[in-house]
């Protein structure tokens, strides 16, 4: 594991331009259940009962008594772990400019971090399904749920259900961006969600190194990374941090 730390500092201090794509592993720390393995909420639910837009669409006031309103709860007072204060030290030295995530929590911003990309949207806003309008999450009352607009219409929140496109702008940059690494750290995903999987493929294919940062083996493991550090985000990235300022 140190070998791994060392070699990861190594590979940020030479590189130019480093980017993060980052899953809900990374939150873990933050007290935020992950979807996939154990104490993930697709143990607990089908996704496609529960998370997909149709579903939102048939019966809101289900998937907001089931879903919504349990992540409302945890991700109100949810605050930045090592993981994603490691990121945005990052940043701080200079290394690290854009932060593509698939979480909607908020806390890579919470963190410090100035550009980040929010693959499936926010959780931090509800929008209006009438006339979107928007309001904060953590201001939304639910004593009545389906919560409504002052114009009637239900709220939902501004992220991605499963069934709608990945915000057009952020699939962009996105891509962009991965094509335009020198190292793509791959911090807390299962790398199993498309189309999000795909920018470690495309940062890889453009002659990036991709690192990834995961207790477990995912399906870029042999195929794309360069390497795996085992273990979780707040400590590997404490190490990475603090191994990169000895060096820089
Ligand atoms: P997953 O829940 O699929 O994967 C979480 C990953 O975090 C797993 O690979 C774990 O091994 C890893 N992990 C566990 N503990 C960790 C720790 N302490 N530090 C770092 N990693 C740890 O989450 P995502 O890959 O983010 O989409 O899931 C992708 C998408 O699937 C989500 O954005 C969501 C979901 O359905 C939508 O809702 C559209």
């Amino acid at each position: 594991m140190d070998d791994l730390i060392k070699q990861a500092a190594d590979d940020l201090a030479a590189a130019g331009k480093v980017t993060a794509l980052t899953g809900a592993g990374i939150s873990i720390e933050s007290g935020i259940p992950p979807f996939r393995g154990k104490g993930g909420l697709w143990e607990r639910f089908d996704p496609m009962e529960i998370a997909h837009i149709d579903a939102f669409m048939r019966d809101p006031a289900r998937v907001w008594n089931i879903l919504v309103k349990e992540m409302k709860k945890i991700v109100d007072i949810a605050v930045p772990n090592d993981g994603h204060k490691g990121l945005a030290k990052l940043e701080e030295m200079g290394k690290l400019k854009t932060v593509i995530t698939q979480n909607i929590d908020g806390l890579h911003q919470a963190a410090g971090n100035t550009d980040v990309i929010e693959f499936h949207g926010t959780f931090a806003w509800q929008r209006c399904m009438d006339c979107s309008r928007k309001y904060e999450t953590r201001q939304v009352d639910i004593s009545v749920i389906p919560p409504r607009c002052s114009c009637g219409g239900i709220l939902r929140p501004d992220a991605v259900f499963f069934g709608e496109m990945i915000p057009p702008d952020a699939l962009r940059r996105s891509r962009q961006i991965a094509s335009d690494c020198d190292v793509m750290l791959v911090v807390g995903t299962s790398a199993v969600v498309q189309p999000a999987a795909l920018m470690p493929v495309i940062a890889k294919e453009s002659g990036a190194k991709v690192v990834e940062i995961n207790p477990e083996r995912t399906p870029l493991t042999d195929e794309i990374s360069d390497y795996l550090i085992p273990g979780g985000a707040g400590d590997v990235m404490n190490r990475i941090v603090a191994e990169l300022e000895q060096i820089s």
